[in-house]
């Protein structure tokens, strides 16, 4: 056969998004992301009124009219205590082969365990199950034994209990609920939309999740906050703070924790984890030092960039309360996992209800036989 290097024709009107940037995959009553206004809506609520709520009562609401069971916050709270003792148990058998993975990747082999056929609620068993295997794998990773759930104490709560192996202070736990709640679901992201397009397949719940995962390990998506803490340490002291700044823009760096493609104004995740900080029973050194050094970018940034806002975004206060809560760096992946199982679940749900399979089309672009 032979296969002549002419380029096919686009066929009339045909578009490409190449990104999928501006194209309207799916319909959902779970969350809007609104860039221009700097809002942030999950089911009908700011993020602003959801301050103080508990990452259950999150829960009930993206769930609320998807999941079968239609639990309230009580409800959810217990199901998850008991559902996390299961996943104690059920991962015990898979703990040896976590020393050759990456944090990420002992998760996606952990989840991994969970069988689609299993008739359990398998949303409740999803989000229940991360901060279980997540505290086993960062405390493996220290040479440490996982810690036994509680399961009377709440998800931010008994998340930090199995890290730590001890109770942890009501300010870093509602610390950590906030970053939970903030993080919960966020429009068709990169994660969000893969574990759609999985569930469009009616692969199964946890299968579509592990995909949300998998897109969520990319360093373009979930793995910045870390930058974060590396620029911190590389400034070092309070003096060195504008010296460095200004060389690292005069260099053509990016300031890591500030700019957003999507908010053109304030992001309100940063605002909602920046009361988290405030929150802390200790904040620590390290964050009145983080907070002299995001007073000066925003400074600079705005007497350089005049006509392009650029504002302080998630990554910025996500790092300072995941290290204030005592998690390792390499964890922060897996935490903001923790998050946003949430809001996979409720999408793979509602995928499930929608019942159409997602199946784009590409441009064929390379030889056809003469
Ligand atoms: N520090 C310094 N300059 C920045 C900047 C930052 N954090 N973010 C954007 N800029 C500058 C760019 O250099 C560019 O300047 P130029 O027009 O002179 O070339 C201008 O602002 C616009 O940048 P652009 O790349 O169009 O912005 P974007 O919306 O595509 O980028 C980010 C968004 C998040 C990728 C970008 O702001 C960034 O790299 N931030 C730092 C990394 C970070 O915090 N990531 C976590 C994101 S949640």
């Amino acid at each position: 056969m032979n296969i002549s290097l002419k380029t096919q024709e686009s066929p009339a009107g045909d578009v490409i998004s190449p990104g999928l940037e501006g194209v309207v995959a799916a319909e959902t009553v779970l969350s809007h992301v609104d860039g221009a206004a700097g809002r942030l809506i999950l089911r009908g609520h700011d993020l602003e009124q959801l301050d103080g709520w508990s990452f259950e009562r999150v829960l009930a609401l993206l769930w609320r009219d998807l999941a079968p069971e239609n639990a309230g916050e009580a409800e959810i709270r217990a199901r998850l205590g008991a559902a996390r003792v299961r996943a104690f148990e059920r991962m015990q058998p898979a703990l040896a082969a976590l020393a050759a993975l990456s944090t990420v990747e002992g998760l996606r082999l952990l989840l991994s365990l969970l069988p689609d056929s299993e008739t359990e609620s398998h949303h409740l068993v999803a989000v229940a199950s991360v901060p279980v295997f997540a505290a086993a794998i960062a405390r493996r990773h220290q040479g440490l034994e996982p810690v036994r759930p509680d399961p009377d104490r709440g998800q931010a709560d008994d998340f930090l209990t199995m890290l730590h192996g001890v109770s942890q202070s009501p300010g870093n736990v509602r610390a950590l609920d906030t970053y939970l709640v903030t993080v919960a679901d966020h429009g068709l992201n990169a994660s969000t939309f893969a574990a759609r397009v999985i569930a469009s397949t009616k692969a199964g719940l946890f299968s579509s999740v592990i995909g949300g995962l998998c897109a969520l390990k990319g360093p373009l998506h979930g793995g910045a906050p870390g930058p974060v803490l590396d620029m911190l340490d590389a400034i070092g002291d309070a003096d060195n703070i504008r010296p460095w700044l200004i060389q690292a823009l005069d260099r053509g760096e990016r300031l890591m924790g500030f700019g957003h493609r999507i908010y053109r104004v304030r992001d309100p995740r940063a605002d909602a984890l920046k009361r988290a900080v405030a929150g802390l029973d200790d904040p620590g050194v390290r964050i009145g030092f983080a907070e002299k050094v995001e007073r000066e970018a925003l400074a600079l940034l705005a007497a350089r960039k005049p006509d392009r806002p650029l504002e302080t975004n998630v990554e910025f206060f996500t790092a300072l309360v995941l290290e204030a809560v005592g998690f390792p760096r390499d964890s922060f992946t897996n935490v903001f996992a923790a998050g946003r199982m949430a809001g996979w679940t409720a999408h793979v749900l509602e995928q499930e209800r929608a019942a159409r399979l997602i199946r784009p089309q590409s441009r064929y672009v390379g030889p056809v036989p003469d």
